[in-house]
């Protein structure tokens, strides 16, 4: 439980709020850039503030405010430049600081233009991100996260809006039990209702439902602990209590401050869960989709990565839950706009949220005494090529296939490179535009490994 005024502190994202001003100092992502190219001009809101993402003709990106200095027009309705964007109502135009550079129907002689200015905010291009930092000058780095650089994989971008906070999404990643109910046993009664339990999930099969039915038998403890970039946490589990053996089983990593990411270093399919506040009761949520081939194995070049919208409700206007993420952002949503934590009963399953919290306002104090939070580079000769995990590793790959269907993520693992069994529809990736490549590059996998242990 948190006091009501912790919760505001860590919940709150405007500028001048506590965390509006940790979040401040970083890179946030705030689209596709495969998105951007179609559309030319968008309206974006993130931390609380409107501005407009726009490309210039000459192919520059910017970020402005979205308010036209004259009168207040919507410069997403703007028209794009050689050197910015312009005002669709009298053409003054904006260049990429947002500093105005024209007022055409004013008189030829005017100095007018070189006293108005507004918001604009730097904007970089990584791993088919756009990404924009809106704290105060000097701009750190933009670092290179693993799952962004990584060479030899294929990649896709699911994004939606959900309307919660963003710490609500953020601490499920706290939450390593959640599975057992979340995606165990509420995925089995959505399967049986729609009556394609045995179609989806035949017991006994590797459908993922079962083994985190599983993973709820013989906990014995949770753990969490920092790391050089956030924090892990996972669960410690025990024969005496019913599981097969003795052993403890690491889940999702969190790096701080909004990314999770599922899957460790070498394993075919990981996936950055990147949860960036719009304001207060909105969050941009991105699954960062990365799939990973071994040296034997090419995958396919990509020329932009793919994105996509990630469905909420189905044709009938239901919310959709029979697959993990929706049953994940349901969670979510129905915590209420921002979860009244004040309200709250922690149990032994909510000591890594309790964790992560408190790295939260650990980094927030430093913030506060004017220093630079965790992961904030500023120094390019501290930043290796790859950040964070690292390539292929077939050490890794080879522990999560050995320690499959022993209750804990070995299985689901095990699960998700199984995606050309027909495993695409139990998660988001179902609506990824690069899934059937994904299915036949796992397949490729697959059969060189079996190749290769001869
Ligand atoms: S309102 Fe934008 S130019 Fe007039
Ligand atoms: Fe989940």
């Amino acid at each position: 439980m948190l006091s009501v005024e912790a919760n505001e502190r860590l919940t709150r994202v405007g500028p001048g709020t506590p965390m509006g001003e940790l979040m401040r100092r970083y890179w946030v992502p705030i689209r596709p850039l495969a998105q951007l190219l179609d559309e030319d001009v968008m309206q974006v809101r993130i931390l609380g503030e409107d501005l407009v993402l726009f490309r210039t003709l000459k192919g520059e990106l910017g970020l402005i405010g979205d308010r036209c200095a004259h009168r207040r027009t919507g410069l997403r309705y703007g028209i794009p430049d050689e050197d910015g964007l312009r005002c669709c109502y009298h053409g003054w135009l904006y260049d990429l600081s947002g500093q105005c550079i024209e007022t055409p129907l004013e008189a030829p002689e005017s100095t007018f233009k070189e006293r108005i200015k507004i918001t604009g905010y730097p904007v970089q291009e990584l791993g088919g991100l756009v990404w924009a930092y809106l704290g105060p000058a000097p701009a750190p780095l933009l670092p290179p996260w693993d799952l962004l650089v990584m060479p030899n994989a294929l990649r896709q971008i699911g994004v939606v809006v959900l309307d919660c906070n963003w710490l609500q999404c953020h601490e499920n990643t706290g939450d390593p039990a959640h599975s057992v109910y979340l995606h165990g046993r509420l995925f089995e009664y959505v399967l049986k209702k729609q009556g394609k339990l045995e179609e989806r999930a035949a017991e006994g099969g590797v459908h993922t439902l079962y083994s985190r039915i599983k993973s709820g038998v013989g906990i014995e403890s949770l753990f969490a602990r920092a790391t050089p970039h956030g924090m892990e946490k996972g669960i410690n589990y025990t024969k005496a209590l019913g599981a097969d053996r003795d052993f403890t089983s690491r889940h999702s990593t969190v790096i701080f401050p909004f990314f999770t990411q599922t899957g460790g270093a070498g394993q075919v399919r990981q996936e950055f869960q990147i949860r960036v506040p719009i304001d207060d009761t909105h969050t941009y949520h991105i699954n960062y989709g990365c799939y990973l081939a071994p040296p034997s194995v090419d995958a396919p070049h990509q020329d932009a990565v793919p994105w996509y919208d990630v469905p909420l409700i189905d044709e009938n206007g239901k919310p959709i839950l029979d697959y993990v993420l929706a049953q994940d952002m349901v969670a979510w949503r129905s915590q209420g706009d921002i979860t009244d934590r004040s309200q709250e009963k922690l149990g032994r399953t909510d000591e890594p949220i309790i964790f992560l919290r408190r790295q939260l306002e650990e980094q927030l104090r430093i913030v506060e005494d004017g220093g630079d939070p965790m992961n904030v580079f500023r120094n390019p000769a501290e930043l290796p090529e790859v950040l964070h995990g690292g390539a292929w590793d077939e050490s890794v790959a080879a522990w999560w296939t050995e320690n499959k269907v022993k209750g804990a993520a070995g299985s689901s693992s095990d699960f998700r490179s199984a995606y050309h069994k027909g495993h695409t529809m139990d998660d988001v990736d179902r609506y990824g535009p690069v899934t059937p490549q994904v299915v036949e590059l796992m397949r490729e996998i697959e059969e060189a490994r079996a190749k290769a242990a001869g």
